[in-house]
């Protein structure tokens, strides 16, 4: 069985828009409901004694999206960060943004260094926003960091690879949890998921909560985690 409680969560912020859709309201309108649904969320992390959370909000294929609604997201993003950093701080998080930074507006910039820098002493737990974030580009970019250090190909392994992510620090995710029951990771973590749980809700994201949580953390502890090797009492019978 998987230790209760993981240390580390990722979750695959999905339906919004369907949900917008079921209540015949703009999409916008699903974005905002998502972002109630990540303070509920990251609270309930906070009582259950999760130390990261990982929330995917905006992937680098995301910009394929209607201008409009890229526009809507990038302002609710931009709009909740300056609402919430006080909360957040006086709270003890830490929060880090993880993506690629150029493609962001030079406000959004400026938002996400004043967050991180702000809360970068905190301790009770860190918040990890996906924002612009790709898992390949993330891959891409620490090959080209390897590069730009001047690493031989000798030297090149996964510690290498694993200190030029976007959050080394991070144990990796122990369990990745996707909405709106798609089944697929949509270039989330693929680097740090390797051996991450996933477990899919049917939830759509809006109507996500401290109960859907704690069923999927649930499940999450049901499974036995093998990270490719075989568990003592398979062995026993070998
Ligand atoms: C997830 O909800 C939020 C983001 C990708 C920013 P969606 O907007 O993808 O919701 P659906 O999949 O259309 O329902
Ligand atoms: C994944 O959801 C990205 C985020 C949650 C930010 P999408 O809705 O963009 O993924 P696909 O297109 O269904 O794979
Ligand atoms: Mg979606």
């Amino acid at each position: 069985m998987s230790s209760q409680v993981p240390r580390h969560i990722g979750i695959i912020m999905d339906g919004n828009g369907r949900w917008a859709r079921r209540h015949g309201r703009p999409v916008s309108f699903g974005h905002r409901q998502g972002v109630r649904a990540i303070k509920r969320v990251l609270q309930a992390c906070e009582d259950l004694g999760v130390h990261a959370l990982s929330i995917y909000a905006f992937s680098t294929e995301n910009w394929a999206r209607p201008r409009a609604e890229v526009r809507a997201l990038m302002r609710l993003f931009h709009e909740t960060m300056q609402r919430e950093i006080d909360e957040m701080h006086r709270r003890g998080v830490r929060i880090v943004v993880s993506g690629r930074r150029e493609e962001l507006s030079a406000r959004m910039r400026d938002r996400i260094d004043e967050a991180m820098a702000r809360t970068a002493g905190n301790k009770n737990g860190v918040l990890n926003v996906c924002l612009n974030y790709g898992g390949r580009a993330e891959i891409v970019d620490a090959a080209r960091s390897l590069i730009q250090d001047g690493l031989a190909a000798r030297d090149v392994d996964e510690a290498a690879l694993s200190a030029r992510m976007y959050q080394p620090d991070l144990p990796d995710p122990d369990l990745i949890i996707r909405t709106a029951g798609e089944h697929r990771v949509s270039n989330f973590l693929l680097w740090q998921g390797a051996y991450a749980e996933i477990v899919v809700s049917e939830t759509l994201w809006p109507d996500f909560g401290e109960e859907e949580l704690k069923a999927a953390i649930a499940e999450y502890a049901s499974r036995v985690r093998r990270f490719g090797g075989r568990p003592a009492a398979e062995a026993a019978v070998s």
